[in-house]
């Protein structure tokens, strides 16, 4: 072909878009190149700490237990390309009031000794989308896994412990032997269950001033004990499935650990003690003192009222 007959017109059309694609290419390969690695994320380190140490107490035999870690879209952006959905999971239920909400969630399975070996596989990152009825998974499961089957107990706890604590940003699931030995022979009233767990460490009211709330044996891993979850959740950051184990709420992973970790330490000493006669024990007098000292408002109507 002459060099007259080549159309230029096409050829810089074609030169053009050559160019841009290689634009794009280098777009996204320094916009690789700067995410960082998700595996340092701070929120990841502390996940897999907190995994690991939950395990480390004998909370989460095999694959019991379950973590949700919410996170904000300026928390997860320097690491993952926000716009790759690797698969969509559908949940099952609506939870309007998250959608856009990030979560990192253990998976459905999974045992929390190997989350710090294989978080990629133990461990998925996911946005909430669709009325709640979507999770879009953008890190993790890579073994094709999905999110835990108490997803509805999560999800529905986050929202209602929001509405009650804009700064609540997760909630733990796990099986700590003391509280569940404890719903076995203690009542499941939930003003006698918070007594005699306030009752055991003097610190036990100044962690959970608000005490523990209980819901009777229910089948796990479904909308109904969610939603009985949740509702228990907005007065409490501590609930007790009873002959299952327990969910607890807060701002921060140390927090919710610390909670349940103090109501476990006084459900040992309950074991501990029960069937013993009791010769002394922490009057309401004395935790009337224990909330003056930290200036906290105990569960309305669970103390006795003062003596003066
Ligand atoms: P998952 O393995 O689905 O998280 O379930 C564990 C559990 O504790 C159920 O209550
Ligand atoms: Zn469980």
């Amino acid at each position: 072909m002459a060099l007259k007959d080549i159309d230029l017109s096409e050829l810089k059309t074609a030169a053009l878009d050559a160019a841009a694609k290689v634009g794009e290419a280098t777009r996204d390969t320094v916009e690789k190149l700067k995410r960082r690695d998700i595996l340092t994320a701070p929120f990841m380190v502390e996940m897999i700490r907190t995994a690991t140490n939950m395990y480390g107490h004998g909370w989460d035999e095999r694959n019991g237990g379950n973590i949700s870690l919410m996170l904000s879209e300026d928390e997860v952006a320097p690491y993952l390309d926000l716009s790759a959905v690797l698969r969509e999971l559908p949940t099952g239920f609506d939870a309007p009031a998250l959608d856009g909400k990030y979560f990192l969630v253990t998976g459905t399975g999974k045992y929390f000794k190997n989350v710090q070996y294989a978080p990629e596989v133990n461990l998925g990152l996911i946005r909430v989308t669709d009325s709640g009825r979507t999770a879009q998974l953008l890190w993790g499961y890579t073994d094709g896994g999905k999110f835990t089957s108490e997803l509805p107990a999560h999800l529905m706890s986050h929202a209602a412990r929001l509405t009650v604590d804009p700064e609540n940003r997760v909630v733990m699931h796990c099986h700590p032997g003391n509280l569940l030995a404890m719903t076995y022979v203690h009542t499941l009233d939930e003003k006698a269950f918070t007594r005699t767990l306030w009752q055991m460490c003097t610190e036990c009211i100044v962690v959970f001033p608000e005490g523990v709330n209980v819901l009777p044996w229910m089948l796990c891993g479904t909308n109904a004990i969610g939603e009985a979850t949740a509702e228990k959740m907005r007065t409490a950051r501590l609930t007790v499935w009873a002959q299952h184990g327990i969910y607890g709420a807060g701002r921060d992973l140390d927090e919710t650990f610390g909670l349940i970790e103090t109501a476990e330490k006084a459900a040992e000493i309950y074991m501990k003690i029960a069937h013993l006669p009791l010769v002394n024990t922490i009057t309401d007098e004395d935790m009337w003192q224990l909330c003056d000292r930290f200036s906290l408002t105990p569960r309305a109507g669970y103390l006795a009222p003062r003596e003066n």
